[in-house]
């Protein structure tokens, strides 16, 4: 739960507290330098839990929270400003209401609004203290002189002012309620998946204006050329074969017996939930066991089907090898393709990508070595991928829309716009 300790009500940021602590015994200074020094590790906690480096720290590591990071949305690319304490390029002169009203109504300083490329639709569920906690965090950091120009995008995106019509049309303001029918492990669960983890803004189905389809709320969703899953209980798309361990294991180390995490997770987990506590990742957990399943359907491919029988001899021949010939994999090494339910996603965006690219594991400090699939567009061409993977989602008694050599071919030419292969 958020935090409920009397003392908390005094948030007072480390600048004001030096002030402070010239003026009062040095006892009481004392007891208010400890006091600083939890919320500062609270805020460093919850810094990590936002994950507010994946956007405004640039991939090289260097210079945290300076900004300079390209966010790819579906308008344009938006720039993550620089959020160090520096006074002219950073936040350093932003009061505490205004580090609240940006991070809890998507509000800059000046009134305008940010665009939801912030995740500010989610950390409106977060508590004030909470976000007065990350302020505190950042406030240490070495304040770093980077003017970003964040806003890139085409007109009529280029016009700020159209997010307020957004904000009327899918923002909805408002602090998490618990709900008292629940555990207190629910209720921390689903304040960190709905609140500070943001997990909706990649995993729930967006509308063409980039708002969250809420009705299918976690049903997943396409996010910069990667499928983030189904995270309700489906038992085919979904978690729904997967235990509260298994969901544990996933984030904490980025694999569990059936699957691992690639890309867009692999740096979540990276940065994020492997260095959350095990009693907030049970907490996750259980709230998301909770979830009730999509309820997707799929008809099965035939067995006979020219494209599988196709795919078939590429599986056993190229494939096998490592996911071995009844699709199982190798336990916490190599996914199974018989039980991951990525692999029978009602979008097949990820399984495409990783065929023709490959894909390296997550690395955490627990399991350092990451297992690696190699990359397969220089040898096969668009036909065979899309037979291959078709084989793989609807064989060992699944079933999976075929994918098409269309897809394929979708797939080869963004990811040659993007720079890879
Ligand atoms: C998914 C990417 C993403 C994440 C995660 C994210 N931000 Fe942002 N943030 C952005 C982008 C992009 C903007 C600029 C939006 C705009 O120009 O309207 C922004 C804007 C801001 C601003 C306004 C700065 C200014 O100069 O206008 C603040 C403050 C901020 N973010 C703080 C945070 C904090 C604190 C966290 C973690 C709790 C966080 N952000 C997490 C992408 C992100
Ligand atoms: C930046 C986008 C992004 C965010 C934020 C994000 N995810 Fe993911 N997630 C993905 C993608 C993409 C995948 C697919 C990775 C793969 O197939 O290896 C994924 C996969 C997963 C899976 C494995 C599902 C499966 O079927 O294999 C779980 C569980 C998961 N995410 C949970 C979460 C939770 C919980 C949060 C919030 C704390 C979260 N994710 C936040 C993008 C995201
Ligand atoms: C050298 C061993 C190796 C070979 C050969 C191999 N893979 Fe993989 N594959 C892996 C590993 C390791 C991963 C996990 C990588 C990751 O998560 O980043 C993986 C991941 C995958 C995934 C994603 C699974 C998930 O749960 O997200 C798919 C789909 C896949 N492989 C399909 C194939 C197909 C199709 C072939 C044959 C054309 C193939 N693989 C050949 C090792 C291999």
């Amino acid at each position: 739960m958020p935090r409920h300790s009397g003392a908390s009500g005094v948030a007072l940021s480390t600048l004001v507290a030096l002030a402070f602590c010239t003026s009062v015994s040095p006892r009481a200074a004392e007891k208010q330098d400890a006091q600083d020094f939890t919320q500062i590790e609270r805020g460093r906690y919850l810094t990590t839990a936002a994950d507010c480096a994946a956007c405004h720290t640039m991939p090289d590591q260097k210079q945290p929270f300076a900004g300079g990071r390209p966010i790819e949305t579906p308008f344009g690319v938006i720039v993550a400003p620089n959020i160090t304490p520096d006074r002219e390029t950073g936040i350093g002169t932003w009061t505490d209401d205004e580090f609240d009203a940006a991070l809890r109504q998507g509000k800059r300083p000046d009134g305008s609004r940010l665009y939801p490329a912030m995740p500010y639709p989610a950390y409106t569920k977060m508590s004030r203290e909470d976000v007065q906690d990350i302020r505190a965090y950042l406030a240490t950091i070495a304040p770093v002189h980077n003017q970003v120009e964040p806003n890139q995008l085409p007109f009529p995106f280029s016009v700020r002012a159209a997010m307020m019509a957004w904000d009327a049309l899918y923002f909805q303001e408002g602090e998490f309620r618990p709900d008292a029918t629940k555990s207190a492990t629910w209720n921390r669960g689903a304040y960190l998946v709905q609140g500070p983890g943001h997990c909706a803004s990649c995993h729930t189905p967006k509308t063409v204006l980039g708002g969250d389809k809420t009705e299918q709320a976690f049903q997943g969703g396409v996010i910069q050329g990667w499928f983030a899953p189904d995270l309700t209980n489906d038992k085919a798309t979904g978690l729904g074969s997967w235990s509260a361990e298994d969901i544990v294991a996933y984030l904490g180390t980025g694999h569990n017996a059936s699957t691992a995490a690639t890309g867009l997770m692999a740096e979540v987990v990276e940065r994020s939930t492997s260095k959350m506590t095990k009693a907030d990742l049970e907490a996750i957990a259980a709230y998301l066991k909770d979830q009730p399943a999509a309820g997707h359907t799929a008809t099965a491919v035939q067995a006979t089907d020219p494209l599988m029988v196709a795919g078939g001899a590429i599986y056993h021949d190229v494939c096998s090898a490592c996911h071995a010939i009844d699709g199982t994999g190798v336990p916490h090494l190599i996914p199974s393709l018989a039980a991951s339910p990525s692999v029978h996603s009602t979008d097949p965006t990820t399984l495409v990508r990783v065929t023709l690219s490959g894909a390296r594991s997550v690395a955490t400090d627990q399991e350092p070595t990451a297992p690696a699939m190699p990359a397969f567009a220089w040898q096969f061409n668009d036909e065979q991928i899309a037979a291959v993977l078709t084989y793989v989602r609807n064989s060992w008694g699944s079933a999976a829309p075929a994918v098409t050599a269309h897809d394929v071919e979708t797939k080869r030419v963004e990811l040659k716009t993007r720079g890879e292969h």
